[in-house]
């Protein structure tokens, strides 16, 4: 016989969460999922109740569960979709149609940001650069700024990304191994602005492993990209989840244990790390520690590489 919800004690188990001693139904799965997501953001004082706060969303399970979750879990907020379309052929467009076939769904404002359109340049083009084999680290940069020029227009203070526990962890770990402790610091759940006007950026996922994000986007019958970036590459920080896995095996609770300890370690590791010292962006006035930010110098290098490349092109 199939074992019953350990909540409800009437549907069937369909999922079982060892780490909580649990098995519930989907039902169950669904108010605990977005119950822990309430909680995250009261414990850590994400937002206020009734904030306008911009989510990023990638079209991807985690952030698309995220904005999901936290409209259910905050029905007095107000939140805004912010989407960068990074131009990468056979993929940005596919994850940009699943995010605007979610805020439809959600009835969700949404404010996107189209690479190729405002800056013409895609992420594609690092291909031609000093970057090429390492796309997705310049894509981090250019993202990370673009979220806040996205926040800037839809006007919100705080700034949620959909980073899970497992992304976190395995982070952690790998600053920790680097002893990249001002990186480390940078993980934890509410991160300051650099200087005012800038957004705080929250975590509400970083007590939700990561196979719960696709569990609940699938009882919840939510839109998520099925292909993946091209530039993705199986890397350290695979290998280090890897290892978290096969800690976890025999220690369900191994993943939060590495949480707790970090988030206890946090604060120390803030009174020994220099805080950069900032001005702005000669360019682009943003807060960065050299004349011109790293967004800027990105632009500047792809852009070239693209003039190169056009000039060298036959003219049709
Ligand atoms: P990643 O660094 O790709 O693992 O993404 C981490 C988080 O950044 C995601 O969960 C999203 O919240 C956000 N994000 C990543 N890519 C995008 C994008 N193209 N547009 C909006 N948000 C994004
Ligand atoms: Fe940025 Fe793949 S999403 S390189
Ligand atoms: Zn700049």
């Amino acid at each position: 016989m199939p074992a019953t919800c350990s909540r409800c004690r009437s549907a069937a188990a369909e999922v079982n969460l060892p780490y909580a001693k649990l098995r519930l139904c989907a039902r169950c799965f669904k108010d605990f999922y977005t119950n822990r997501i309430r909680r995250t953001v009261e414990d850590f004082k994400m937002f206020r109740s009734d904030d306008r706060v911009g989510v990023a969303v990638s079209g991807g399970k985690d952030s698309m569960a995220l904005l999901h979750g936290l409209k259910e879990a905050f029905p007095a907020a107000e939140f805004v979709a912010l989407h960068v379309d990074l131009g990468i052929r056979g993929y940005s467009e596919h994850c940009r149609e699943k995010v605007e076939e979610l805020v439809e769904m959600l009835d969700v404002e949404l404010e996107v940001f189209d690479l190729q359109r405002e800056l013409g340049f895609s992420i594609d083009d690092f291909k031609d650069t000093l970057y090429r084999r390492k796309v997705c680290s310049a894509c981090g940069t250019i993202k990370r700024h673009l979220f806040e020029v996205l926040a800037g227009r839809a006007k919100t203070r705080v700034l949620a990304t959909g980073h899970n526990l497992d992304d976190v962890v395995s982070m952690m770990l790998n600053n920790f191994f680097n002893r990249n402790w001002s990186q480390l610091v940078r993980l934890k759940p509410v991160l300051e602005p650099l200087m005012p006007n800038q957004t705080f950026k929250v975590k509400p996922l970083i007590k939700t492993p990561e196979d719960e994000d696709l569990l609940y986007c699938l009882y919840s019958e939510i839109p998520f990209r099925e292909e993946n970036c091209p530039h993705a590459h199986v890397g350290r920080l695979r290998r280090n989840r890897e290892t978290l896995e096969y800690l976890s095996k025999d220690n369900p609770n191994f993943k939060y244990q590495m949480l707790r300890t970090f988030l206890k370690l946090i604060p120390i590791l803030e009174g020994h790390v220099e805080k950069p010292k900032l001005r702005k962006c000669e360019v682009c006035g943003y807060p960065s520690s050299s004349q011109i930010c790293a967004f800027c110098r990105r632009v500047r290098i792809v852009k070239e590489a693209r003039r190169t490349r056009n000039k060298g092109e036959p003219r049709l």
